[in-house]
């Protein structure tokens, strides 16, 4: 069965695959109307369901466009208005909707829901983000680095902030994709040791360096993420702010970069808090495109999945 619960759980063989289709099928598109199908539709007849227990835009509209786009359809739940939320088990429903739909592919929580899903459907399961990783937003940056800029693989990877779910995505990509990874926040918000440690594992270099300026020195691609995730408790917002205003991702710390470096940043921003808008709007920015690379990189994951 091929999930695609995470980076460090995927072949890297499947993951450049997974790439490289990703750059072929947006090529393919080239300028047509964003609803039309694609000329192959290896997705005809199959049901795909998309279950959300978290707010989405991107994640959303990308998957339930890019299966479209591969022939397929749709049903878009929120985990509040189904059994999941009253009290059904996680296994009984991925029981249940094996026996509906060809993919499930599910926003939550707990990392444990994801796995659970898994453990027990009988269709492939993608994660489409848990409080502890984000895989397909980071298949879209690799995507979306290497088109503008070549292989990733021993590039510079800075990551200004918290060191959340889409950073430890990221550090996964780095063991998988050979590049080098330095984080920079204060230290109650290191990333956990188990994805620090899965890349120095693969050989990636890692370095958490408490001084902005100091890590994003020499950066080939410097990445920031909201302050607070949805998982976080509104509570933490004042001290977060705090904490990580010295790592605000601004056009002086930019300019320590390389000056070829590009600008990341998953979305939805938080303008002038994490990112100011001048980076954001900026050349090194390419976080529309990143956004738009979704929809490439998971109608391959889907592809990958499904074996089509
Ligand atoms: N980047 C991302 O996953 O965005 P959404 O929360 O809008 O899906
Ligand atoms: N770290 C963010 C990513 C949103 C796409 C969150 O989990 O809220």
């Amino acid at each position: 069965m091929n999930h695609f619960l995470d980076i460090h759980k995927t072949d890297p063989a499947a993951l450049r695959t997974m790439i490289d289709s990703a750059l072929a099928m947006k090529a393919a598109r080239n300028g047509r109307p964003k609803g039309s199908p694609d000329d192959d539709r290896p997705l005809k007849d199959r049901m795909v369901a998309l279950i959300f227990e978290k707010p989405s835009t991107r994640t959303r509209v990308s998957f339930d466009v890019g299966v479209r786009q591969l022939g397929g359809q749709t049903m878009v739940l929120s985990g509040k208005e189904m059994q999941l939320g009253h009290g059904e088990t996680i296994a009984d429903t991925a029981r249940v909707l094996s026996r509906y739909v060809d993919l499930i592919m599910i926003r939550t929580f707990e990392e444990a829901t994801l796995l659970e899903m898994a453990e027990h459907a009988t269709v492939p399961v993608i994660n489409g983000l848990t409080n502890r990783t984000h895989p397909c937003q980071i298949m879209a940056d690799v995507m979306t680095y290497e088109e503008h800029r070549g292989p990733i693989g021993g590039r510079k990877v800075v990551w200004c902030g918290d060191g959340n779910n889409v950073c430890a995505s990221f550090l996964h990509a780095a063991g998988q994709f050979g590049f080098d990874f330095t984080f920079t926040g204060p230290e109650t918000l290191d990333p956990e040791d188990r994805f620090v440690a899965f890349a120095r594992d693969k050989g990636s270099k890692v370095t958490i360096q408490r001084d902005p300026f100091t890590a994003v020195e020499g950066a080939d691609l410097v990445v920031t993420d909201t302050w607070v995730s949805m998982h976080d408790p509104e509570s933490a917002k004042e001290r977060r702010h705090n904490q990580l205003r010295p790592y605000q991702v601004n056009e002086m710390l930019m300019s320590r970069a390389k000056p070829d470096s590009l600008f990341m940043h998953c979305l939805p921003a938080h303008r002038n808090d994490e990112a100011t808008s001048a980076v954001m709007d900026g050349p090194h920015s390419v976080i529309f495109d990143e956004a738009e690379n979704r929809l490439h990189a998971q109608k391959a994951i889907l592809r990958w999945c499904l074996g089509l």
